[in-house]
């Protein structure tokens, strides 16, 4: 079984791909760096015998991103499960080339672009990586940058997961019918590279207690792609291996299809 996972070069990604690897999953490692994701494929081989293929991919770049789709679908016939895992929270406001914030682009629309540039292929499960960030999120699918509201790093990065659990509700929808599931889910406070300059992660970090490991934080993750879970609560949130109710700002159908339409725009 393909298992394609975002993000697989540190953290969650890398540990949900050792996991999977270890349950015999075929990983397929997506990430920016080769360095760090030779170091992943070394742990996988170590655990599965294989060395698994490696993608690189920069989500600032859309182009880049179309560059993958169509290298996985030169590769693959079927891929099982699609990890969208792949995140950044940053407090400094940057756009990317092409024009967004960084965080709505490398959270949401390079995930929006590749499942729906792949969907095709995919023949059971889009698993993506929200988080309770999303439950403050504000989302307005017509200003998704906040050029005409507050930003926060931490503001714009709630929107951002907010946005992964609407993706997951209108493409939950979308694949109705299909045998195709979408779900998302809260991976914990967990110890990694994420948000390196926050007070808060720093606090994760050093105050015996407060964060999990990325083991820990991938449990979900490897539970939505290998549990009947995964397949029959499409469009959930899940938390633990659980599903877990939202606000309507993470639920609302017709806010997840607006945001469609605004993402299937800036994504050309
Ligand atoms: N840690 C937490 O407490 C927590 C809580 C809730 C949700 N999450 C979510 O969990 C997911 C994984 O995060 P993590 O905690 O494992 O953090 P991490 O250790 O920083 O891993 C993030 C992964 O995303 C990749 N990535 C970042 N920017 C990218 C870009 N521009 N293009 C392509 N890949 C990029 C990173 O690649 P590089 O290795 O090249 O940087 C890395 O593989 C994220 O979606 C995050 O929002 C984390």
């Amino acid at each position: 079984m393909i298992n394609v996972i975002t993000g697989a070069s540190a953290g969650i990604g890398e540990a949900a791909a050792v996991e999977l690897a270890g349950r015999g999953r075929q990983v397929v490692l997506v990430g920016r760096n080769p360095a760090k994701l030779t170091r992943v494929a070394d742990r996988v081989k170590a655990v599965s015998g294989a060395t698994p293929d490696m993608l690189t991919c920069d989500y600032a770049s859309l182009e880049d991103v179309r560059r993958l789709a169509s290298e996985l679908l030169s590769r693959y016939e079927q891929i099982d499960v699609l990890a969208n895992n792949a995140g950044v929270m940053t407090t400094e406001r940057t756009r990317t080339a092409d024009g967004h914030e960084t965080m709505i682009q490398v959270n949401h629309l390079a995930p929006f672009l590749l499942t729906n540039l792949l969907l095709d292929r995919v023949k059971g499960r889009v698993i993506t990586t929200s988080s309770r960030a999303g439950k403050t999120g504000r989302l307005d699918p017509a200003d998704l940058n906040r050029d005409r509201r507050r930003w926060s790093g931490w503001l714009q990065y709630g929107d951002s997961k907010q946005a992964n659990a609407l993706f997951t509700v209108e493409l939950a929808r979308r694949l109705s019918g299909t045998g195709v599931t979408a779900t998302c889910f809260h991976p914990g406070v967990i110890k990694t590279e994420f948000a390196p300059k926050t007070f808060m992660m720093w606090m994760v970090k050093n105050i015996p207690g407060m964060g999990r490991t990325a083991e820990e934080g991938a449990s979900t993750l490897v539970h939505l792609a290998t549990h009947p879970d995964g397949a029959a609560h499409p469009g959930r949130y899940f938390a633990g291996s659980a599903p877990e109710a939202v606000p309507r700002g993470m639920a609302d159908p017709a806010l997840a299809r607006a945001l469609w339409d605004a993402s299937a725009k800036a994504v050309g």
